[in-house]
């Protein structure tokens, strides 16, 4: 008797597993064949993407490519008129479960606009971060355990901010919100960060510490950043993959090196000097 098929797909699954036999049961999350229309403008158009646990993935494009509507699909906020959303390999599958279910699952997102809490300490943030991920805020009786507290303060180390653990957020420097914030999604142990455009309105200084922190937290974390920065975006994605959105589809993917020397990138989008409007 030859090998035992094992695998286990979803119902109406097993048609895109045959389909790309190659494509690895192991990724963390595999954006099938996605589209999406807004009114008959097409947003996304059968977009793929497969990570890696633990890869950093940039992805770049021009504004209306569909990078953010790419994350408001992974995240439940935008359902696509065709396609599926995995993760783990193939076991869950995302474009059926609500906004809260994907969080809870180990998605999550950080928006552009940092969402601190300025009024309240960089401590007390990361402890509701904390809390509202658990569902307990409303809980009087909860109290921190150790091991909760011991993420928060892992948290500050990583963000570099436990120093100003007790400063009122409002007081924080604009790269310190935003790092707060993305210490606010690590409390709640996400298996992948999608970031968007984390460096806009920083200084040279603050993005060189974003770079750090994000090729810190790939590894233990998958990591997605959407940037617009082609010198940022060099600096963090090193030898690793990037995606190039265009028109809702991907139109190249590579090292940083190899979808830079991509005639069509260099077309569409790199070699077109900043402002200039397609004809
Ligand atoms: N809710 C929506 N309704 C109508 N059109 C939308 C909506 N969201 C996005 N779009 C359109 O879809 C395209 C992709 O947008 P978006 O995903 O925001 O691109 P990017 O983030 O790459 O700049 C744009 O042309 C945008 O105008
Ligand atoms: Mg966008």
């Amino acid at each position: 008797m030859t090998e035992a098929q094992t695998t286990t797909t979803a119902p109406g699954t097993t048609e895109h597993a045959d389909a790309r036999p190659g494509l690895n049961k192991q990724s963390i999350l595999w954006v099938d064949d996605i589209s999406v229309s807004f009114e008959g403008f097409k947003a996304l158009t059968n977009l793929t993407l497969v990570l890696d646990p633990g890869e950093l993935r940039c992805v770049i494009g021009p504004n209306g490519a569909g990078k953010t509507t790419m994350m408001d699909v992974i995240t439940g906020k935008t359902r696509p008129d065709s396609g599926h959303v995995f993760m783990f390999g193939q076991t869950v599958e995302l474009t059926e479960r609500t906004e809260s279910e994907i969080a809870v699952l180990g998605i999550g997102r950080k928006f552009q606009r940092p969402t601190v809490f300025e009024n309240l300490t960089v401590f007390e943030n990361l402890e509701l971060a904390l809390k509202a991920h658990k569902g307990v805020f409303k809980s009087l009786v909860w109290k921190l355990q150790g091991e909760q507290k011991s993420r928060i303060e892992s948290a500050l180390e990583t963000i570099g901010l436990t120093e100003r653990r007790d400063s009122k957020s409002g007081l924080l420097a604009h790269g310190q919100k935003q790092w707060l914030e993305i210490g606010m999604l690590l409390v709640q142990d996400p298996k992948v960060l999608l970031v968007d455009e984390p460096v806009a309105g920083m200084t040279h200084r603050e993005m060189d510490k974003t770079a750090e922190l994000l090729r810190s937290l790939a590894g233990e974390h998958t990591v997605v950043v959407v940037e617009h920065d082609m010198d940022f975006v060099r600096d963090i994605s090193g030898g690793g993959q990037v995606t190039v959105l265009h028109q809702g589809r991907v139109l190249s993917e590579g090292t940083m090196d190899e979808v830079q020397n991509d005639p069509k990138v260099i077309e569409v989008y790199l070699g077109k000097p900043e402002g200039a409007e397609a004809e």
